[in-house]
């Protein structure tokens, strides 16, 4: 523990002492904990979980200017399935037509090749033009709950939305929103750190499912292929410095379009049920939506301190190829550490009155909602374009947003990767023109 620690009370002593990130109640209300940690013990082992919780902006910072030494691939890759990691490939090799480690959770220079790749798929440009169709799911969604008055803003808005956009630009077909749901909820589990064997193997057999589907899907577009993404990854060419021109081995093109179908799914709707939270539970937050509806500057900058105030993603891994420093603590090589995006974004030195929800913050891009460095999130472009487009038909057609239950009875999916709100019952009136 630092020096600092003679600054905090004995109520944060005592959390810093007994907490941990893997408790499900500190996971739904982590505020106290990550502000004892930041001022108490900045880079913490937390001994549940076995590994360094980063919880202050400067330190996250330092990680992601150092991709080599904070590596994603070994972060990753070796806590997948946590402890049952050769279990978990061995499902996946017998069942589920190979094991396929993810491409993109790599380090450079490989990863600099496959961000290249992906990043031609989510440039602003092509991103803008989805607008129309985005905002053409968003108004169907919304209008078919608006006549009821009441809707559970997971799982009838929020996730449908995120799994329509993707399914479309991957060229999936439609009606599988179920599945996909669960197929997301299994990926996602691998890098949770809280599932047991049971859990593990149910989900092992759900990504099973989901590889032959994609598997199936990419046979046809290489035979086939049309205007979607699914084809563009299949028949990726990929310049080399040297002038030469590469694709992708089929396990690298499979690994891609499992993370293009489940990277964005949970995050976005996250994004989108916080929203609806928020306006829910804060009406100054609603009427300051109603107010910037038709400024587009302001709807930017609402989507922005949204995701600050609440980012979807709470921690993710790195792993230390070296001993080194790190807000004054050595670390030895191999050390797992746990970047607590959720503890920067409220952070007070670096965002004052950090729970005030300010459109007005001179520093409000400096969030780490969406990670930074050479990781800092590929799709973010569609993503804040998926939350606008919401938050605007929202402010358009909904007045009077309530929780259906009470806040305290919100639960949230036991995990330490994000923080993902189960089920939002609502009430709300439509609103007149
Ligand atoms: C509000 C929604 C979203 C949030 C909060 C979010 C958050 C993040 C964060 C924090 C990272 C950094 C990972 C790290 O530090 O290890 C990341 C990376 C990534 N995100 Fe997102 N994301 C969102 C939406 C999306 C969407 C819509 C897609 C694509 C369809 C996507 C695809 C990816 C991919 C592929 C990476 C890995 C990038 C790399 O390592 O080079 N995300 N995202």
């Amino acid at each position: 523990m630092s020096a600092d620690s003679a600054t905090l009370t004995p109520a944060e002593q005592e959390l810093i002492a007994s907490a941990t990130l893997a408790d499900p109640a500190v996971q739904a209300q982590p505020h106290a904990f990550y502000r004892a940690l930041r001022h108490g013990d900045p880079v913490h082992l937390d001994p549940t979980l076995n590994s360094w919780l980063v919880t202050r902006h400067e330190d996250i910072l330092a990680v992601q200017a150092d991709p080599l030494t904070f590596s994603v691939n070994k972060g990753y890759h070796t806590q997948q399935a946590r402890g049952m990691q050769d279990e978990y490939q061995d499902i996946l090799r017998r069942d589920g037509g190979g094991y396929f480690p993810d491409a993109i959770m790599s380090d450079p220079p490989y990863h600099t090749r496959i961000r290249k790749l992906m990043e031609n798929a989510f440039t602003a440009h092509r991103v803008k033009d989805l607008e129309p169709r985005i905002q053409e799911t968003v108004v169907d969604l919304l209008e078919s709950v608006a006549d009821k008055g009441a809707a559970d803003a997971v799982k009838e808005i929020a996730v449908p939305l995120t799994i329509r956009v993707i399914v479309e630009q991957l060229g999936l077909d439609h009606g599988m929103e179920d599945k996909i749901s669960r197929w997301s909820v299994a990926v996602t589990a691998q890098i949770g750190r809280m599932q047991n064997r049971e859990q593990m193997v149910e989900a092992a057999r759900e990504i099973c499912d989901l590889q032959h589907y994609l598997i199936g899907k990419m046979r046809a577009r290489e035979a086939n292929p049309g205007e979607d993404m699914i084809s563009d990854i299949v028949h990726a060419k990929i310049p080399m410095p040297d002038g030469t021109v590469e694709t992708l081995t089929f396990d690298e093109a499979v690994s891609l379009v499992r993370a293009m179908l489940i990277a964005g799914n949970d995050t976005t709707a996250t994004a989108i049920s916080n929203l609806f939270f928020i306006l829910a539970t804060r009406p100054d937050v609603a009427q300051l939506l109603k107010d910037s509806v038709d400024d587009e500057r302001k709807m930017t900058r609402f989507v922005e301190e949204l995701l600050r105030l609440e980012p979807p993603v709470r921690a993710l891994s790195r792993m230390t190829t070296r001993e080194v420093e790190l807000g004054g603590i050595t670390l030895p090589e191999g050390a797992h550490l746990l970047l607590v995006y959720g503890s920067a974004n409220d952070q007070e030195e670096v965002f004052p009155d950090p729970r005030s929800f300010d459109i007005d913050r001179p520093n409000i891009g400096r969030h780490v909602a969406f990670g930074g460095g050479v990781h800092r999130c590929v799709g973010l472009a569609l993503a804040r374009m998926e939350v606008k487009v919401m938050a605007r038909e929202i402010a358009r057609r909904m007045d009077n947003i309530k929780l259906a239950i009470a806040p305290e009875d919100v639960r949230f999916v036991p995990t330490v990767a994000t923080r993902t709100i189960e089920k939002l019952p609502i009430t709300f009136t439509r609103r007149s023109a």
